[in-house]
Protein backbone atom coordinates (compact mmCIF):
# COMPACT_ATOMS: atom_id res chain seq x y z
CA UNK A 1 0.00 0.00 0.00
CA UNK A 2 1.29 3.56 -0.93
CA UNK A 3 0.27 6.13 1.13
CA UNK A 4 -0.89 9.52 -0.74
CA UNK A 5 0.70 12.76 0.24
CA UNK A 6 -1.67 14.75 1.53
CA UNK A 7 -2.01 18.71 1.46
CA UNK A 8 -3.20 19.61 4.40
CA UNK A 9 -4.04 23.44 3.23
CA UNK A 10 -6.77 22.18 1.00
CA UNK A 11 -8.99 20.32 4.44
CA UNK A 12 -11.46 23.01 5.66
CA UNK A 13 -11.08 22.28 9.85
CA UNK A 14 -14.82 21.72 10.33
CA UNK A 15 -16.29 23.11 14.03
CA UNK A 16 -16.87 19.83 16.62
CA UNK A 17 -20.05 19.11 17.56
CA UNK A 18 -18.56 17.68 20.88
CA UNK A 19 -15.15 17.48 21.62
CA UNK A 20 -13.16 14.67 20.47
CA UNK A 21 -10.76 12.48 22.48
CA UNK A 22 -7.03 12.33 21.97
CA UNK A 23 -5.40 9.47 23.74
CA UNK A 24 -1.16 9.84 22.93
CA UNK A 25 1.61 7.32 24.22
CA UNK A 26 5.36 8.87 24.22
CA UNK A 27 8.42 6.84 23.96
CA UNK A 28 11.96 8.03 24.92
CA UNK A 29 13.75 11.07 25.61
CA UNK A 30 12.30 13.76 27.53
CA UNK A 31 12.19 15.76 24.26
CA UNK A 32 9.26 13.55 23.09
CA UNK A 33 7.80 13.90 26.25
CA UNK A 34 7.92 18.09 25.84
CA UNK A 35 6.81 17.37 22.07
CA UNK A 36 3.95 15.67 23.37
CA UNK A 37 2.50 18.89 25.33
CA UNK A 38 3.11 20.67 22.27
CA UNK A 39 0.75 18.05 20.41
CA UNK A 40 -1.88 18.20 22.85
CA UNK A 41 -1.92 21.72 22.97
CA UNK A 42 -2.23 22.07 18.89
CA UNK A 43 -5.05 20.05 19.41
CA UNK A 44 -6.48 21.24 22.30
CA UNK A 45 -7.05 24.65 20.24
CA UNK A 46 -9.18 22.67 17.65
CA UNK A 47 -11.73 21.45 20.33
CA UNK A 48 -9.66 17.67 21.09
CA UNK A 49 -9.41 16.59 25.10
CA UNK A 50 -6.66 14.17 26.29
CA UNK A 51 -8.05 10.80 27.78
CA UNK A 52 -5.75 8.44 29.50
CA UNK A 53 -8.36 5.48 28.48
CA UNK A 54 -7.32 4.25 25.30
CA UNK A 55 -10.98 2.45 24.73
CA UNK A 56 -13.39 5.63 24.79
CA UNK A 57 -10.85 7.64 22.63
CA UNK A 58 -11.39 9.21 19.24
CA UNK A 59 -7.61 9.48 17.70
CA UNK A 60 -5.01 6.89 19.29
CA UNK A 61 -1.51 8.26 18.56
CA UNK A 62 2.08 7.24 19.38
CA UNK A 63 5.34 10.01 19.72
CA UNK A 64 7.75 7.78 19.07
CA UNK A 65 11.59 6.99 19.25
CA UNK A 66 14.19 5.53 16.59
CA UNK A 67 17.60 5.86 18.74
CA UNK A 68 17.97 2.06 19.43
CA UNK A 69 16.24 -0.65 17.64
CA UNK A 70 14.60 -2.03 20.49
CA UNK A 71 12.67 1.54 21.65
CA UNK A 72 11.60 0.59 17.95
CA UNK A 73 10.48 -2.86 18.63
CA UNK A 74 7.95 -1.29 21.45
CA UNK A 75 6.10 0.92 19.40
CA UNK A 76 5.84 -1.61 16.66
CA UNK A 77 4.62 -4.36 19.43
CA UNK A 78 2.08 -1.33 20.80
CA UNK A 79 0.76 -0.62 17.57
CA UNK A 80 -0.71 -4.14 17.63
CA UNK A 81 -2.64 -3.27 20.51
CA UNK A 82 -3.73 -0.20 18.47
CA UNK A 83 -4.95 -2.33 15.52
CA UNK A 84 -7.01 -4.24 17.89
CA UNK A 85 -8.73 -1.14 18.84
CA UNK A 86 -9.38 -0.21 15.66
CA UNK A 87 -11.07 -3.61 14.92
CA UNK A 88 -13.46 -2.85 17.88
CA UNK A 89 -14.27 0.86 16.36
CA UNK A 90 -13.27 1.06 12.70
CA UNK A 91 -13.75 4.88 13.65
CA UNK A 92 -11.01 5.48 15.46
CA UNK A 93 -7.87 7.25 13.76
CA UNK A 94 -4.44 5.90 14.37
CA UNK A 95 -1.74 8.06 14.31
CA UNK A 96 2.12 7.35 14.40
CA UNK A 97 3.94 11.00 15.41
CA UNK A 98 8.04 11.90 15.57
CA UNK A 99 10.90 9.96 15.05
CA UNK A 100 10.11 6.81 13.81
CA UNK A 101 7.80 8.54 11.56
CA UNK A 102 10.11 8.39 8.25
CA UNK A 103 10.86 4.71 7.89
CA UNK A 104 8.16 3.66 9.28
CA UNK A 105 5.85 3.56 5.52
CA UNK A 106 8.31 0.67 4.96
CA UNK A 107 6.90 -0.99 8.40
CA UNK A 108 3.39 -0.10 7.09
CA UNK A 109 3.53 -2.51 3.97
CA UNK A 110 4.14 -5.51 6.82
CA UNK A 111 1.51 -3.95 9.88
CA UNK A 112 -1.18 -3.32 7.28
CA UNK A 113 -3.76 -1.16 6.70
CA UNK A 114 -4.91 0.06 10.16
CA UNK A 115 -2.40 3.43 10.72
CA UNK A 116 -4.17 6.66 9.52
CA UNK A 117 -1.68 9.11 9.61
CA UNK A 118 2.15 9.34 9.91
CA UNK A 119 3.21 12.97 10.98
CA UNK A 120 6.96 14.01 11.24
CA UNK A 121 8.56 15.96 14.54
CA UNK A 122 8.37 19.10 12.21
CA UNK A 123 5.22 19.06 10.67
CA UNK A 124 2.85 18.74 14.07
CA UNK A 125 1.28 21.96 13.36
CA UNK A 126 -1.12 20.02 10.51
CA UNK A 127 -2.12 17.18 13.02
CA UNK A 128 -5.85 18.47 13.33
CA UNK A 129 -6.15 18.97 9.33
CA UNK A 130 -4.41 15.38 9.12
CA UNK A 131 -6.74 13.71 11.43
CA UNK A 132 -10.06 15.60 9.34
CA UNK A 133 -8.66 14.01 6.28
CA UNK A 134 -8.17 10.57 7.84
CA UNK A 135 -11.75 11.30 8.85
CA UNK A 136 -13.04 11.67 5.45
CA UNK A 137 -10.73 8.66 4.61
CA UNK A 138 -7.84 10.04 3.35
CA UNK A 139 -4.63 8.80 4.74
CA UNK A 140 -2.03 11.25 4.77
CA UNK A 141 1.99 11.45 5.75
CA UNK A 142 3.87 14.52 6.72
CA UNK A 143 7.18 13.60 7.27
CA UNK A 144 9.09 16.77 6.18
CA UNK A 145 12.10 18.58 8.36
CA UNK A 146 12.24 21.65 8.60
CA UNK A 147 15.01 24.39 9.06
CA UNK A 148 12.71 26.51 11.16
CA UNK A 149 10.14 25.04 12.63
CA UNK A 150 11.08 25.57 16.70
CA UNK A 151 7.22 25.83 17.30
CA UNK A 152 8.50 28.76 19.68
CA UNK A 153 4.72 30.39 19.61
CA UNK A 154 3.05 27.43 20.95
CA UNK A 155 2.35 27.00 24.70
CA UNK A 156 2.76 23.40 25.79
CA UNK A 157 0.08 21.81 27.61
CA UNK A 158 1.22 20.83 30.70
CA UNK A 159 -1.31 19.81 33.60
CA UNK A 160 -0.67 21.28 36.91
CA UNK A 161 2.69 20.22 38.86
CA UNK A 162 6.35 20.97 40.31
CA UNK A 163 8.30 19.88 37.34
CA UNK A 164 8.01 21.49 33.62
CA UNK A 165 10.10 20.51 30.88
CA UNK A 166 11.50 23.03 28.36
CA UNK A 167 12.81 22.69 24.85
CA UNK A 168 14.97 25.26 24.04
CA UNK A 169 16.06 23.43 21.05
CA UNK A 170 15.38 20.91 18.33
CA UNK A 171 17.51 18.60 15.91
CA UNK A 172 21.20 18.25 16.04
CA UNK A 173 24.21 19.15 14.18
CA UNK A 174 26.95 16.90 15.90
CA UNK A 175 26.31 14.31 13.69
CA UNK A 176 27.77 11.49 15.93
CA UNK A 177 28.17 8.68 13.95
CA UNK A 178 26.03 6.31 15.68
CA UNK A 179 23.19 8.64 15.95
CA UNK A 180 19.74 8.80 14.14
CA UNK A 181 18.65 12.37 15.81
CA UNK A 182 19.97 14.58 12.85
CA UNK A 183 18.13 12.15 10.70
CA UNK A 184 15.07 12.24 12.29
CA UNK A 185 14.67 15.09 13.93
CA UNK A 186 16.78 17.65 11.77
CA UNK A 187 19.12 20.26 12.03
CA UNK A 188 19.65 22.49 15.01
CA UNK A 189 17.51 25.60 15.62
CA UNK A 190 17.22 27.59 19.12
CA UNK A 191 14.08 29.48 20.18
CA UNK A 192 13.87 33.08 21.06
CA UNK A 193 15.30 33.71 24.22
CA UNK A 194 12.10 36.21 25.22
CA UNK A 195 9.58 33.52 24.48
CA UNK A 196 11.89 31.07 26.58
CA UNK A 197 11.31 33.36 29.09
CA UNK A 198 7.80 34.44 29.27
CA UNK A 199 7.07 30.71 29.03
CA UNK A 200 9.33 30.16 32.49
CA UNK A 201 7.56 33.02 33.81
CA UNK A 202 4.36 31.81 33.15
CA UNK A 203 5.39 28.45 34.59
CA UNK A 204 6.56 30.43 37.30
CA UNK A 205 3.36 32.22 38.39
CA UNK A 206 1.19 28.53 37.66
CA UNK A 207 3.23 27.44 40.88
CA UNK A 208 6.31 25.11 38.96
CA UNK A 209 9.05 24.54 41.29
CA UNK A 210 11.44 23.49 39.06
CA UNK A 211 12.14 23.48 35.02
CA UNK A 212 14.31 21.56 32.78
CA UNK A 213 15.57 23.05 29.70
CA UNK A 214 16.21 20.39 27.35
CA UNK A 215 17.78 20.15 23.92
CA UNK A 216 20.13 17.16 22.02
CA UNK A 217 22.67 20.00 23.00
CA UNK A 218 21.52 22.75 25.19
CA UNK A 219 25.46 24.42 24.81
CA UNK A 220 24.74 25.16 21.12
CA UNK A 221 21.67 27.14 22.09
CA UNK A 222 22.07 30.30 20.16
CA UNK A 223 19.76 33.23 19.89
CA UNK A 224 21.09 36.62 18.57
CA UNK A 225 24.46 36.23 20.03
CA UNK A 226 23.12 35.16 23.52
CA UNK A 227 24.18 31.75 24.34
CA UNK A 228 23.65 28.98 26.57
CA UNK A 229 25.39 30.20 29.55
CA UNK A 230 23.46 33.94 28.90
CA UNK A 231 19.89 32.50 29.10
CA UNK A 232 20.66 29.89 32.13
CA UNK A 233 21.85 33.38 33.84
CA UNK A 234 18.54 35.05 32.67
CA UNK A 235 16.22 32.23 33.46
CA UNK A 236 17.44 31.44 36.75
CA UNK A 237 16.68 35.14 37.95
CA UNK A 238 13.37 35.00 37.11
CA UNK A 239 12.11 33.51 40.41
CA UNK A 240 14.95 32.28 42.47
CA UNK A 241 13.07 29.51 44.20
CA UNK A 242 12.39 27.64 41.13
CA UNK A 243 15.25 24.92 40.08
CA UNK A 244 16.51 25.11 37.15
CA UNK A 245 18.10 21.84 35.23
CA UNK A 246 19.35 21.39 31.92
CA UNK A 247 19.92 18.03 29.42
CA UNK A 248 22.13 17.39 27.63
CA UNK A 249 26.05 18.89 27.42
CA UNK A 250 28.27 17.98 24.85
CA UNK A 251 31.76 17.47 26.47
CA UNK A 252 32.61 19.27 22.95
CA UNK A 253 30.84 22.88 23.66
CA UNK A 254 30.75 22.85 27.66
CA UNK A 255 32.50 26.49 28.08
CA UNK A 256 34.15 28.23 30.94
CA UNK A 257 31.78 30.90 30.57
CA UNK A 258 28.73 28.35 31.19
CA UNK A 259 30.62 26.60 34.01
CA UNK A 260 30.64 29.86 35.58
CA UNK A 261 27.47 30.57 35.16
CA UNK A 262 26.11 27.06 36.76
CA UNK A 263 27.97 27.74 39.61
CA UNK A 264 27.17 31.55 40.35
CA UNK A 265 23.94 30.62 41.29
CA UNK A 266 21.91 28.68 44.00
CA UNK A 267 19.31 27.70 42.16
CA UNK A 268 20.87 26.38 38.64
CA UNK A 269 21.06 22.70 39.66
CA UNK A 270 24.58 20.91 40.42
CA UNK A 271 23.35 18.45 38.18
CA UNK A 272 25.16 17.76 34.48
CA UNK A 273 24.55 14.82 32.49
CA UNK A 274 27.50 14.83 30.24
CA UNK A 275 27.40 11.96 27.63
CA UNK A 276 31.27 10.44 27.02
CA UNK A 277 30.26 7.58 25.41
CA UNK A 278 33.82 5.55 25.63
CA UNK A 279 36.85 5.71 27.41
CA UNK A 280 38.94 5.07 24.47
CA UNK A 281 40.28 8.17 22.11
CA UNK A 282 40.08 5.53 19.35
CA UNK A 283 36.36 4.79 19.47
CA UNK A 284 35.51 8.20 19.88
CA UNK A 285 37.38 9.09 17.13
CA UNK A 286 35.04 6.80 15.07
CA UNK A 287 32.13 7.76 17.01
CA UNK A 288 32.88 11.33 15.61
CA UNK A 289 32.68 12.92 19.04
CA UNK A 290 35.39 15.45 18.60
CA UNK A 291 36.76 15.45 22.39
CA UNK A 292 39.47 12.35 22.85
CA UNK A 293 39.05 10.88 27.01
CA UNK A 294 41.82 13.11 28.07
CA UNK A 295 39.48 16.70 26.91
CA UNK A 296 36.80 15.10 28.90
CA UNK A 297 39.35 14.46 32.03
CA UNK A 298 40.24 18.01 32.20
CA UNK A 299 36.66 19.09 31.67
CA UNK A 300 35.54 17.71 34.90
CA UNK A 301 38.49 18.48 36.56
CA UNK A 302 37.29 22.05 35.76
CA UNK A 303 33.93 21.56 36.51
CA UNK A 304 34.72 20.19 39.69
CA UNK A 305 36.89 22.58 41.04
CA UNK A 306 34.03 25.05 40.25
CA UNK A 307 31.43 23.19 41.44
CA UNK A 308 32.81 20.65 44.17
CA UNK A 309 29.64 19.31 45.04
CA UNK A 310 28.52 18.79 41.58
CA UNK A 311 26.86 15.45 40.86
CA UNK A 312 27.99 13.49 37.22
CA UNK A 313 25.67 11.39 35.10
CA UNK A 314 27.06 10.16 30.88
CA UNK A 315 26.06 8.11 28.35
CA UNK A 316 28.40 4.85 27.75
CA UNK A 317 27.53 2.57 24.37
CA UNK A 318 29.39 -0.61 24.39
CA UNK A 319 30.03 -2.69 21.02
CA UNK A 320 30.47 -0.12 18.95
CA UNK A 321 32.10 -1.65 16.03
CA UNK A 322 35.57 -2.78 16.15
CA UNK A 323 35.29 -2.20 19.71
CA UNK A 324 37.84 -4.16 21.40
CA UNK A 325 38.45 -5.53 24.85
CA UNK A 326 41.28 -2.91 24.96
CA UNK A 327 38.95 -0.09 24.41
CA UNK A 328 36.04 -1.54 26.84
CA UNK A 329 39.03 -1.92 29.55
CA UNK A 330 39.72 2.14 29.07
CA UNK A 331 36.25 2.38 29.59
CA UNK A 332 35.88 0.81 32.42
CA UNK A 333 39.03 2.99 33.64
CA UNK A 334 37.09 6.36 32.98
CA UNK A 335 34.63 5.30 35.20
CA UNK A 336 36.79 4.63 38.04
CA UNK A 337 38.35 8.00 37.76
CA UNK A 338 35.78 10.14 37.45
CA UNK A 339 33.54 8.27 39.60
CA UNK A 340 30.34 9.74 38.08
CA UNK A 341 27.20 9.45 40.65
CA UNK A 342 25.35 7.16 37.34
CA UNK A 343 25.32 5.89 33.81
CA UNK A 344 22.66 4.96 31.00
CA UNK A 345 24.30 2.39 29.50
CA UNK A 346 23.12 1.06 25.94
CA UNK A 347 24.33 -1.92 23.71
CA UNK A 348 25.35 0.10 20.11
CA UNK A 349 22.57 -0.70 17.84
CA UNK A 350 23.28 -0.05 13.81
CA UNK A 351 20.81 2.40 12.92
CA UNK A 352 20.33 3.12 9.14
CA UNK A 353 21.40 6.12 7.32
CA UNK A 354 23.87 6.91 10.23
CA UNK A 355 27.79 6.75 9.45
CA UNK A 356 28.32 3.73 11.33
CA UNK A 357 25.29 1.73 9.31
CA UNK A 358 28.16 0.98 6.82
CA UNK A 359 30.57 -0.25 9.48
CA UNK A 360 30.49 -4.02 10.13
CA UNK A 361 28.52 -4.56 13.46
CA UNK A 362 31.43 -6.81 14.37
CA UNK A 363 30.64 -7.16 18.40
CA UNK A 364 29.04 -10.16 18.80
CA UNK A 365 25.80 -9.81 20.90
CA UNK A 366 26.69 -12.26 23.75
CA UNK A 367 30.27 -10.01 24.24
CA UNK A 368 27.93 -6.68 23.95
CA UNK A 369 25.55 -7.92 26.59
CA UNK A 370 28.65 -9.10 28.95
CA UNK A 371 30.58 -5.56 28.08
CA UNK A 372 27.43 -3.91 28.89
CA UNK A 373 26.84 -5.91 32.43
CA UNK A 374 30.49 -5.26 33.47
CA UNK A 375 30.02 -1.51 32.88
CA UNK A 376 26.66 -1.50 35.34
CA UNK A 377 28.22 -3.61 37.90
CA UNK A 378 30.92 -1.06 38.19
CA UNK A 379 28.60 1.91 37.91
CA UNK A 380 26.64 0.39 40.57
CA UNK A 381 29.06 -0.01 43.19
CA UNK A 382 31.04 3.79 42.14
CA UNK A 383 27.43 4.93 43.04
CA UNK A 384 26.74 3.43 46.24
CA UNK A 385 30.43 4.90 47.26
CA UNK A 386 29.39 8.26 46.37
CA UNK A 387 25.92 7.67 48.09
CA UNK A 388 27.83 6.41 51.22
CA UNK A 389 29.52 9.90 51.57
CA UNK A 390 26.47 11.29 52.03
CA UNK A 391 25.32 9.71 55.35
CA UNK A 392 25.14 11.68 57.87
CA UNK A 393 24.63 14.87 55.93
CA UNK A 394 21.64 17.00 55.56
CA UNK A 395 20.46 17.70 51.95
CA UNK A 396 17.69 20.00 50.58
CA UNK A 397 15.17 18.34 49.16
CA UNK A 398 12.15 19.45 47.24
CA UNK A 399 8.98 17.06 47.80
CA UNK A 400 7.33 15.71 44.73
CA UNK A 401 5.00 13.32 46.07
CA UNK A 402 4.06 9.99 47.81
CA UNK A 403 6.83 7.41 47.81
CA UNK A 404 5.97 4.18 45.56
CA UNK A 405 7.06 1.89 48.43
CA UNK A 406 5.59 2.83 51.36
CA UNK A 407 2.25 5.18 52.27
CA UNK A 408 4.02 6.89 54.95
CA UNK A 409 6.81 8.39 53.40
CA UNK A 410 7.55 10.66 50.89
CA UNK A 411 10.29 10.88 47.68
CA UNK A 412 11.45 13.99 46.57
CA UNK A 413 15.30 15.29 44.79
CA UNK A 414 18.46 17.13 45.72
CA UNK A 415 19.40 19.72 43.56
CA UNK A 416 22.31 16.91 42.89
CA UNK A 417 19.15 14.64 41.28
CA UNK A 418 19.42 11.84 43.93
CA UNK A 419 16.23 10.59 45.11
CA UNK A 420 15.53 10.50 48.79
CA UNK A 421 13.07 8.62 50.98
CA UNK A 422 11.89 10.48 53.97
CA UNK A 423 8.69 10.25 56.46
CA UNK A 424 5.81 12.08 55.77
CA UNK A 425 5.56 13.94 59.34
CA UNK A 426 3.01 16.47 57.52
CA UNK A 427 4.91 17.97 55.06
CA UNK A 428 3.28 19.29 52.03
CA UNK A 429 4.40 18.49 48.48
CA UNK A 430 6.24 21.20 46.70
CA UNK A 431 7.93 22.82 49.57
CA UNK A 432 11.66 22.46 50.18
CA UNK A 433 12.93 20.11 53.49
CA UNK A 434 16.52 19.26 54.80
CA UNK A 435 16.22 15.75 55.55
CA UNK A 436 19.48 14.16 57.36
CA UNK A 437 20.68 11.20 55.80
CA UNK A 438 20.99 7.48 57.60
CA UNK A 439 21.67 5.13 54.85
CA UNK A 440 21.51 4.82 51.29
CA UNK A 441 22.01 2.30 48.62
CA UNK A 442 23.11 2.78 45.14
CA UNK A 443 20.26 4.54 43.74
CA UNK A 444 18.36 6.45 46.25
CA UNK A 445 19.14 8.41 49.99
CA UNK A 446 17.24 7.20 53.00
CA UNK A 447 16.07 9.90 55.67
CA UNK A 448 15.57 8.48 59.17
CA UNK A 449 12.75 6.56 60.00
CA UNK A 450 11.73 5.26 56.63
CA UNK A 451 10.91 1.36 55.75
CA UNK A 452 14.03 -0.88 55.87
CA UNK A 453 12.64 -3.02 53.34
CA UNK A 454 13.02 -0.10 50.72
CA UNK A 455 17.27 -0.67 51.18
CA UNK A 456 16.66 -3.25 48.81
CA UNK A 457 13.83 -1.99 46.59
CA UNK A 458 15.64 0.23 44.03
CA UNK A 459 17.94 -1.26 41.14
CA UNK A 460 19.35 0.90 38.44
CA UNK A 461 18.18 -0.17 35.53
CA UNK A 462 19.98 1.42 32.76
CA UNK A 463 17.45 3.81 30.50
CA UNK A 464 15.95 3.16 27.41
CA UNK A 465 15.10 5.49 24.68
N1 LIG B 1 23.09 2.67 19.79
C1 LIG B 1 23.20 2.68 21.14
N2 LIG B 1 23.06 3.78 21.88
C2 LIG B 1 22.79 4.93 21.23
N3 LIG B 1 22.61 6.18 21.69
C3 LIG B 1 22.34 6.99 20.64
N4 LIG B 1 22.37 6.29 19.50
C4 LIG B 1 22.65 4.99 19.85
C5 LIG B 1 22.83 3.79 19.11
N5 LIG B 1 22.73 3.77 17.79
C6 LIG B 1 22.73 6.54 23.10
C7 LIG B 1 23.90 7.51 23.33
C8 LIG B 1 23.17 8.82 23.57
C9 LIG B 1 21.91 8.34 24.25
C10 LIG B 1 20.77 9.30 24.27
O1 LIG B 1 21.55 7.21 23.51
O2 LIG B 1 24.62 7.11 24.47
O3 LIG B 1 23.91 9.72 24.38
FE1 LIG C 1 23.00 12.28 18.62
FE2 LIG C 1 25.49 13.16 18.97
FE3 LIG C 1 23.49 14.90 18.49
FE4 LIG C 1 23.60 13.62 20.85
S1 LIG C 1 25.13 15.09 20.08
S2 LIG C 1 21.79 13.90 19.56
S3 LIG C 1 24.41 11.61 20.27
S4 LIG C 1 24.26 13.35 17.08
Amino acid sequence: MCLPLFHYHDIPIRPMQTKRRVYIETYGCQMNEADTEIVVSILQSTGYVRTDKLSTADVLLVNTCAVRENAEQRVIGRLGDFNHQKKINPNVIVGVLGCMAKHIRNDIMVMGDFIDLIVGPDEYRKLPALIESALEGEKGIAVKLSRVENYDGITPFRTDGLSAWISIMRGCDKFCSFCVVPFTRGRERSRTLSNIIKEVEYLSSRGFKEITLLGQNVNSYNDNKCDFADLLLMVSGINEKMRIRFMTSHPQDMSEKLIEAIASRENICNYIHLPVQSGSDRILNLMNRNYSADHYRNLVKRIKKAIPTVSLSTDIITGFPTETEEDHVKTLDLLKEIRFDGAFTFKYSPRENTKAWNMNDDVQEEEKVRRLCEIIDLQRSISLIQNKAIVGQTVEVLIEGPSKKSGADYCGRTDTNKMVIFPKNGDLIGEYKNIHIERVNSATLFGANTLKILEQAHVNIPQEG
